[in-house]
């Protein structure tokens, strides 16, 4: 075959035709590498000690505070959408300098705990290990002068663990990025015959501005200075990898990669690196940047949402936690 006006080599024409694969629908989705499912997605939900009314959170539209005693609907929606998991956060209802709060028997995230097995004894529930949302200084572990202490912080996270384990949660997820909190959390729980309970680790869990309206949603914020003494550099690859590493040493049984879409090629070597199950966290900035751009219809939700929710799996993230869950699972839904 020769076009009009040059000539194009004949093996290219007969044998580079990758349209093909695109013709139709029905060939697409045969060809089709990477698919969604409910099952890959962990939705976040937020609990709050003081409330007596859900209260919607201003920098995330449609992701909601909720009082202990209004969890059912949220919760019921989430099994109905088949979505295997939740990620618990607590709000408290104090906050002291050694976050006492966190790893109360009556702590927001123990009742909440409680409460979501006793309406779905079969939904995954995870939950956020980490001192910020209960000090009064907003860091994420004790401060000794002036500094974040690590060893005593490591302790106390222990105690969050094991009081969320003991709760009835089935898998803790340490986010302090203090060194050694997984191999403390284990020997802690394997200590108290807690040996089932999984481990999320939030291993290579950037100092992020994507975690703006988290911190908002959660009033988390620290009250001075910023979370670089413990949380990574956005620069740094192999030291991710280390962190990583370092996890499934520790005994970690999920290791994550936090945020997720500045950090896919993290995901990508992560799953590349290690065989356990990894999670990608699609933090609360990458769902505020899409809400804001559809809310000015500058965007088209489901369509957007899809594909980035693609791109993280395609990267290699086994679990999903996203803002996002409930819509995704419908709009699957819809489509099969
Ligand atoms: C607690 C924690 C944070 C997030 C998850 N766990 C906030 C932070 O580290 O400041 C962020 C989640 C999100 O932005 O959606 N340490």
């Amino acid at each position: 075959m020769k076009s009009e006006l040059y000539e194009v080599p004949e093996n290219f024409l007969l044998r580079q035709r990758l349209r093909r694969l695109r013709n139709r629908e029905s060939l697409r989705l045969l060809f089709s590498e990477t698919r969604l499912s409910s099952s890959d997605l962990m939705y976040p939900i937020f609990v709050d000690q003081r409330l007596s009314e859900v209260e919607e959170i201003s920098s995330m539209p449609g992701i909601f505070r909720h009082p202990l005693s209004r969890l059912k609907d949220e919760i019921g929606e989430v099994v109905d959408l088949k979505i295997p998991a939740v990620l618990l956060f607590g709000l408290p209802k104090r906050k002291d300098p050694l976050g006492s709060e966190a790893y109360a028997t009556d702590g927001v995230v123990q009742e909440a705990v409680r409460e979501v097995k006793k309406i779905a004894p079969h939904l995954t529930v995870a939950t956020d290990v980490c001192l910020c949302q209960y000090t009064d200084h907003g860091h994420c572990g004790v401060i000794r002068g002036g500094k974040v202490e690590n060893d005593e912080t490591v302790g106390l996270l222990s105690r969050i663990a094991v009081s969320h384990a003991e709760a009835g949660a089935d898998m803790v997820g340490p986010s302090a990025m203090m060194d050694g909190q997984v191999g403390a959390i284990r020997r802690a729980l394997d200590e108290r015959g807690l040996d089932e309970t999984l481990i999320m680790s939030y291993s290579a869990k950037f100092a992020s501005g994507f975690y703006g309206p988290f911190r908002e949603a959660a009033e988390s914020a620290p009250q001075w200075g910023d979370r670089r003494s413990y949380q990574m550099d956005p620069s740094n690859r192999r030291e991710a990898m280390r962190e990583i590493e370092m996890d499934v040493g520790e005994g970690a049984d999920v290791v994550m990669v936090k945020p997720a879409l500045s950090y896919l090629d993290l995901i990508r070597e992560a799953r590349a690196r290690v065989s356990l199950p990894l999670a990608a966290y699609n933090v609360s900035g990458e769902y505020s940047m899409i809400k804001a751009a559809v809310q000015r219809g500058w965007l088209e939700e489901k369509r957007i949402v899809l594909e980035v929710l693609i791109a993280i799996k395609r990267a290699g993230a086994n679990i999903i936690i996203t803002y996002f869950a409930k819509d995704t699972a419908e709009w699957l839904r819809e489509d099969n």
